[in-house]
């Protein structure tokens, strides 16, 4: 056992659980629960000492490894100089990361901005819908089908499953859905290679007539003041829009006085191999939110970033939006050890995580060939995932999807004589695409192991191809 002592027994873990947790979040999604006693580098350990390869990382949360020592050195050393400070208060590290981020965005769009900090990815999304409403004056955004931006009452307006709305009824009809180029399954029938862009030119035909609801040709006013995106769906599947789909979008957006917000709170933080996933797409947010792994998952924190039009202490004054655990000191300093970490290594993440995505990809893709089961793989960076079908390669199935994750959390696979257990999750439209988060740190072993124990899973439950 590598760290943790034991006082309770798995089972009374469970029982204690199913009797006084209330089950509305997602760990009762799953009957079995695994229960993980502690966590390294790349890996979680049940109680056995199971080592789990984990593909999943906390959701992108710690991308750069479970326990890493410059991150938690930092955050130990905040623990004992000054680990609680009113959110009434400025101090250094709250300061110095908004600075960080602000720099690297005039570095990397520049564009000079401010940044202001919340706990969680909803709350910084709903954030960033103030900010945009309070400046445009109007509450209307676009955003994508698929998309995921939190499960607050304000962000479930524009996360486009009504599955998260359903119980709770509406609070505002923010939002209109605009569908995300997946050209696997083209919602418009089309064939990436021949279709010329067809999906932005029907949102661009929105505009042409106010019957569409949009949109006012007589006075030029659009209803809509934003538009709200991930660079890639996340929970949506890991999937990567076409080439130059978001610059001709933005043309669209530009040409109607409509913002562009990012939000990068899944896909930010290097997962794609670069600090932000929009960069991959050369266009220019007027506004992005960060979370999950700016701490490695050390604390709760995420921030919005915007342009100084937008979030100058004129238009966006004290008190616009706050909450008491805002840029708390631990996660603030955990931020800019991982802030700091991306500046050294930068150049070296950039080049290795292009690389060993491709090998990792390179894998799926023999995969694909060997397995009915498997309609497509996709990735970028260390974004990368695997659509599972029927056997025909084409129609979802989820349910096969469910099974091979279940399997992998059951801790009975065996890498090199060693037995292990393999962490992965899903993600989709229909939950059928197995979304793969390795940290970025993963070495070349590491990646030869996850794509043998996902072999060794396919090949209990997947159809093989002939020859
Ligand atoms: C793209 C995106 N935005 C927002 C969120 C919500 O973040 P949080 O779970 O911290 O509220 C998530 C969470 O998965 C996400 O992936």
């Amino acid at each position: 056992m590598l760290g943790t002592t034991m006082k309770l027994s798995d089972e009374e873990i469970k029982a204690i659980d199913k009797e006084y947790c209330s089950w509305g979040d997602t760990v009762h999604y799953h009957d079995e629960q695994t229960i993980f006693r502690n966590c390294e580098g790349s890996y979680m350990y049940d109680s056995k000492d199971t080592p789990y390869l984990d593909l999943q990382m906390w959701y992108s949360s710690c991308n750069l490894g479970y326990k890493n020592k410059r991150v938690l050195n930092a955050v130990l050393d905040q623990y004992q100089t000054m680990p609680q400070i009113s959110s009434r208060f400025v101090y250094d590290y709250k300061a110095l990361l908004a600075e960080k981020i602000a720099k690297a965005n005039i570095d990397r769009y520049g564009i000079k901005g401010r940044v202001q900090f919340n706990v969680g990815g909803a709350q910084v999304n709903e954030d960033m819908l103030k900010l945009i409403r309070n400046y445009t004056k109007k509450p209307r955004m676009f955003a994508f089908m698929g998309g995921y931006h939190g499960r607050t009452i304000g962000t479930t307006a524009v996360t486009s499953s009504y599955r998260y709305r359903e119980h709770f009824g509406h609070i505002s009809d923010t939002a209109h859905f605009v569908p995300f180029p997946y050209c696997f399954r083209c919602p418009y029938d089309k064939k990436c290679e021949s279709c010329n862009m067809y999906c932005v030119k029907q949102f661009a035909k929105l505009f042409e007539s106010e019957y569409n609801g949009v949109y006012d040709p007589k006075t030029k006013d659009c209803e809509f003041g934003g538009f709200i995106a991930e660079p890639l769906l996340g929970t949506g599947g890991y999937i990567v829009p076409p080439k130059g789909y978001f610059k001709e979008l933005k043309k669209v957006l530009d040409e109607y006085n409509i913002l562009f917000m990012a939000d990068e709170v899944q896909m930010g933080c290097f997962r794609t191999g670069k600090l932000w996933a929009m960069e991959h797409f050369d266009v220019k947010p007027d506004a992005m939110t960060f979370a999950k792994s700016i701490t490695n998952g050390m604390n709760p924190l995420a921030g919005m970033w915007a342009k100084e039009e937008l979030i100058n202490p004129k238009v966006f004054p004290a008190g616009r939006t706050h909450s008491t655990y805002a840029a708390n000191p631990i996660g603030t300093r955990a931020g800019y050890e991982v802030m700091s970490i991306f500046e050294e290594e930068r150049k070296e993440l950039e080049t290795e995580i292009a690389r060993k995505g491709k090998k990792f990809l390179d894998g799926l893709k023999v995969l694909e060939k060997k397995y009915k089961n498997i309609g497509t793989v996709n990735g970028l960076g260390f974004a990368l995932s695997v659509e599972v079908t029927e056997a025909d390669g084409y129609t979802p199935a989820r349910e096969l999807c469910d099974e091979i994750i279940e399997a992998g959390l059951k801790g009975n696979l065996s890498y090199k004589g060693k037995r292990c257990g393999l962490i992965l999750n899903n993600g989709g439209y229909y939950k059928n695409i197995i979304t793969l988060v390795p940290q970025l740190y993963i070495s070349d072993e590491e990646i030869d192991m996850a794509l043998e124990l996902m072999d060794q899973l396919f090949d209990i439950y997947m159809e093989k191809t002939a020859g």
